[in-house]
């Protein structure tokens, strides 16, 4: 059966990487998380004191580290270099300061790079802001997931008491709407639904109902 490409693309916490792993299960396809890119970047940035404003230096530091996807028991594993940072880039200074990082365009010119090789065998399922866009323009699926910002931070709050994180409803809205408005209007592949993608307002459905409108749309391309 032919193997196709499927791009993931939306605002921060409208479930992209929880659907998108359960499609590459459904379809055996492999996941690529990209913002877990940016994010391994910027912990490796914030642990050795690279300012997330100095384009030159966190190319220099991208350049001279690996970031390694790799598939785990619980989903995805993150390493950089051999330092195995699943959890750490998932906590709340990372968080705050990956939209920097991700807004400079010579950063994202590598990512990009980077994120073609991993696609380049097909049968895969990349999330993040630009895949549509930018990372993978020929994807014969994409999707834009959306929410409320209610019912995003909502989801995000859930899962960060259950992580004992102590931070408000209202902070955390505060906080992803700040992360969307600099992922939006950044100049260098804002987070923009790509022209050719279904959108899919998730507000009020299950992750499975999702899951489900995206299979027959897959459906219908092999
Ligand atoms: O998807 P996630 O919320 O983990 O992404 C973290 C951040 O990485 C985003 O807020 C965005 O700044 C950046 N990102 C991006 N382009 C992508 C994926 C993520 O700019 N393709």
């Amino acid at each position: 059966m032919q193997r196709i490409n499927i791009a993931l693309d939306g605002p921060a916490g409208a479930g992209k990487s929880t659907v998108a792993k359960r499609m590459a299960d459904k379809l055996g396809y492999i996941y690529i998380d990209t913002g877990a890119m940016y994010r391994a970047l910027t912990w490796k940035a914030l642990q050795v004191q690279v300012d997330v404003h100095d384009e030159q230096q966190l190319v220099a530091l991208l350049n001279n580290c690996e970031i390694r996807l790799e598939p785990g028991e619980n989903g995805q594993k993150v390493y950089v270099d051999d330092e195995d940072v699943t959890n750490p880039i998932r906590e709340r200074e990372v968080t705050n300061q990956v939209s920097f990082v991700a807004s400079h365009e010579a950063v994202r010119l590598e990512m990009l790079r980077l994120q073609r090789e991993l696609a380049k065998e097909r049968g895969v399922v990349m999330d993040g802001r630009d895949i549509g866009t930018h990372v993978l323009p020929t994807a014969e699926i994409k999707i834009f997931l959306s929410a409320s910002i209610q019912e995003r931070a909502e989801r995000r709050f859930l899962e960060l008491q259950q992580k004992g994180e102590q931070i408000t409803l209202a902070e955390l809205e505060e906080e992803i709407k700040k992360r969307d408005e600099i992922d939006s209007q950044r100049k260098t592949a804002p987070l923009r639904k790509a022209e050719d993608a279904v959108e899919i307002d998730s507000t009020g459905l299950s992750i499975e109902q999702v899951v489900q409108q995206i299979v027959t749309l897959v459906q219908q391309k092999l």
